[in-house]
């Protein structure tokens, strides 16, 4: 019998995955865990986002639809790249995908060759050194420290550059660090990849969750150089709905186009009608207002928290995840997040996956009550 393709065998599942089972297995058993894992907004689809699914299959708007997406949903977001992003796009430079995980897969697989470089800043998500690598790509690393913030160092970046650079990766606000970019960085990197003629992918999801200062989309300044993603998971609270999308220039958006009509064809046609309602409702504006405000209370619960109890942490401008150095209760973050699940019955993603070592992640898309209750448990554990 011949094995698997090396390939897959390379491939990590996802850290999330692994402690989560271990989460529920518990679970199972009658103990009760509190989950702070999540990578999605605890709070329900909007209303009038449903409805309008609801509409389209009515409608019988249920058949395939062109692969990159309805030419409505294209207008607006052409129309929203303008008027949040700044960026000058007609809808021929959009693409609707299977969530933004799919946007980032067909764009890494128009772009990268075998032994071709991205650039990633550590702590990354990590999904994006598993879909480099799936397309024979090379992730290049350069580190980030908790004293400053989780914020890059251009100048780092700028000695990772090699003629194979490829691309590089931006998160702002980013998963796992919840650090958000000030713009200079952002400039800076932007300038880097017109100098040296690479691409600059800026992953945008958690655009919205932003607690202090503004988000900058780095396209503004590059607009030949970047590909913008994001989807509908954290924005519209719409993770299972599965819509992403991405602008860029026109050859690079019809590459990934290509690939997608060979993968998934395209987002699915209610999901694609519900997420231009998102885009165009202005109702949907109160309620990430809400959101926002909702995760703003429970970051200060947490990241207090946390460093009171002796597990330091930046505070994050973004996102809702906070990492935190758990090295006083073992060196080793694999043992320290067993540890806590164990013995605080607390679940949290250990670092290793994000290359964030002695430190494991936080996530605060859960009540205050759980947040209060999970930091009580992590003072009874001494
Ligand atoms: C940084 C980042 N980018 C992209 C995504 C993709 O989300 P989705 O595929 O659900 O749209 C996620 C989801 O966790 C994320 O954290």
């Amino acid at each position: 019998m011949k094995g698997l393709s090396e390939r897959v065998t390379r491939l990590k599942p996802s850290a999330t995955v692994a402690v989560n089972a271990k989460a529920l297995e518990l679970r199972r058993r009658g103990v009760d865990v509190i989950a702070m894992t999540a990578g999605e907004p605890d709070f329900d689809t909007p209303e009038h986002i449903k409805e309008a699914a609801r509409r389209a299959l009515a409608e019988g708007k249920t058949k395939y639809t062109p692969p990159a997406g309805i030419p409505e949903l294209r207008e607006a977001l052409a129309e929203k790249f303008r008027r949040e992003n700044g960026l000058e796009v007609s809808p021929e430079e959009t693409m609707v995908t299977v969530g933004g995980k799919a946007a980032l897969y067909n764009i890494f697989q128009a772009l990268i060759d075998p032994g071709d470089e991205v650039i990633l800043i550590a702590p990354y998500w990590v999904t994006y050194p598993a879909q480099i690598e799936l397309a024979g790509g090379v992730p290049v690393v350069v580190p980030t420290a908790p004293e400053a913030g989780f914020i890059p160092d251009p100048d780092a970046v700028r000695a990772k550059v090699t003629p194979r650079t490829k691309a590089l990766v931006v998160n702002s606000p980013n998963n796992p660090t919840g650090a958000v970019y000030p713009r200079e960085v952002l400039e800076a990197l932007a300038r880097l990849a017109m100098e040296r003629g690479f691409y600059l992918i800026s992953d945008e999801i958690y655009e919205h969750l932003i607690y202090e200062g503004t988000h900058f989309s780095p396209g503004q300044l590059a607009p030949e150089h970047t590909i913008t993603v994001n989807g509908a998971a954290k924005a519209f609270a719409m993770t299972g709905w599965r819509v992403g999308y991405a602008a860029g220039p026109k050859a690079v958006i019809q590459a990934a186009i290509k690939v997608q009509g060979q993968i998934t064809t395209h987002a699915t046609s209610i999901a694609q009608w519900a997420t231009l309602e998102a885009l165009t409702n202005p109702a949907t504006q109160a309620f990430i207002q809400r959101a926002r405000e909702t995760f703003r209370a429970r970051r200060e619960l947490i990241v207090e928290g946390l460093n009171r109890l002796g597990f330091p942490t930046p505070k994050p401008q973004g996102a809702f995840y906070v990492m935190a150095d758990v090295s006083r209760i073992d060196l080793d973050e694999v043992k320290a997040a067993e540890r806590l699940l164990e013995a605080a019955r607390v679940a949290v993603v250990p670092g290793t996956d994000f290359a964030a070592p002695r430190h494991v992640r936080f996530s605060y898309a859960t009540s205050t009550e759980n947040i209060q209750a999970a930091l009580e448990r992590l003072e009874a554990l001494g």
